[in-house]
């Protein structure tokens, strides 16, 4: 009974909020491919405008998830410092927030394992991005992966470690959150109160940026075709080029509204243009008669949202010391956060502590 207790009393003191009464918050992108406006507007913009400031906050670049798909180890390596360079240019603030690659802190990988011991296989198979992930892979020849489908338990994981009170993230992650959720209340329920039950958190405009292409799916960083995909680091011209190219009518009617369903171009269009001007879709829809309007002025919104964010990549890609010092500080940080939490939970299942 004793050892009871004591894991007891260790679970809650992993629990309890750290720093007072802030609010945890972490979240996480994948070194997959070049990032993109979605993933700026969807998440990281809330990143820097928002969460560092008003709660105690830790961003990840998820760079095991980067190989749950065929993948070059050379390009992963790359894109990791890319995608952590350009948080930072994006605006994190490491004296606010820790920035960190997860692969750097071990505790991602061994409390995955207990989130697979916890999850079962029916509900990692229902996931729609495991499905459409398959679906991909199998068009491409190439087999799946086991960790395409157990993906989920290490998100979760990435989670749960940090006791985390909310995840800002787009809408395409609900269904991969509320797993999580069940995850962290079946452990608590089996095995005691370790983790705290997070929520997702997602924006108000612009949670879901489509392709410019194919306005009927997500712009993705992987995507095969580019043409409808803004990345962060395009030129200032190839983002016009991008944006005037959109595809804004199939209906026809040539008229400028805000319907998802019957102009889903249109429609991603004035969410963008929304997005960053601060503006509401369904008001701006009013201001213009004719697409190449709204072409232009969301071309032009996203690059002079985008400049600053390039120039700081920039002066940062010219001090890649700096970026490894704020890497090497974060991953520190987040060990001596997750530890203690991921301990509390393999001492709860049952497994003997080292001796
Ligand atoms: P990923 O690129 O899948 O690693 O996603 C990193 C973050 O960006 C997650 O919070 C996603 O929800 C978000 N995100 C990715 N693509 C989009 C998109 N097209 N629209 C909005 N958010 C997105
Ligand atoms: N699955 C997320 C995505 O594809 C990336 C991710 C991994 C994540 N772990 C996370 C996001 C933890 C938030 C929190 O976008």
């Amino acid at each position: 009974m004793a050892g009871t207790t004591q894991s007891t009393a260790a679970a809650a003191a992993a629990t309890a909020t750290p720093t007072g009464t802030r609010k945890r918050i972490f979240s996480g992108i994948q070194p997959s491919g070049h990032l993109t406006l979605g993933n700026y507007l969807g998440a990281m913009r809330r990143w820097v405008e928002e969460d560092q400031h008003r709660a105690d906050a830790l961003f990840c670049v998820v760079d095991m998830h980067a190989l749950t798909v065929e993948h070059d180890p050379a390009r992963v390596r790359r894109l990791t410092r890319q995608t952590a360079t350009l948080l930072l240019a994006a605006g994190l603030d490491p004296r606010r927030c820790a920035v960190f690659v997860q692969s750097h802190v071990a505790e991602h990988a061994r409390l995955s394992y207990l989130m697979e011991c916890t999850a079962s296989d029916g509900e990692m198979r229902r996931m729609i991005q495991y499905k459409e992930k398959v679906a991909r892979e199998e068009a491409r020849g190439r087999s799946v992966r086991l960790s395409l489908l157990t993906y989920p338990a290490l998100m979760a994981a990435d989670i749960l470690a940090y006791g985390t009170d909310e995840v800002p993230v787009g809408d395409d992650q609900a269904q991969h959150m509320e797993l999580t959720r069940d995850l962290a209340v079946r452990f608590n329920q089996r095995y005691g109160p370790v983790f705290t039950v997070p929520r997702a958190v997602h924006p108000q405009v612009a949670a879901r940026v489509m392709d410019l292409r194919d306005p009927t799916s997500k712009m993705g960083k992987s995507n095969d075709d580019t043409g409808g995909i803004v990345y962060l680091l395009d030129e200032a011209d190839v983002i016009r080029k991008k944006v005037m190219r959109a595809v804004t009518d199939s209906g026809g009617t040539g008229e400028v509204g805000y319907d998802r369903e019957a102009q889903p171009g249109v429609a991603n269009l004035l969410d963008v243009l929304a997005a960053c001007t601060g503006g509401r879709p369904q008001v701006l829809a009013e201001e213009y008669t004719s697409y190449g309007a709204l072409k232009k002025d969301t071309a032009e919104a996203v690059v002079e949202m985008l400049r600053p964010l390039r120039e700081r990549h920039a002066e940062l890609c010219a001090d890649p010391a700096y970026v490894d010092e704020v890497l090497r500080a974060g991953a520190e940080r987040a060990r001596g956060l997750a530890r203690p939490r991921v301990d509390a939970a393999y001492a709860a299942v049952g497994l003997m502590p080292p001796v």
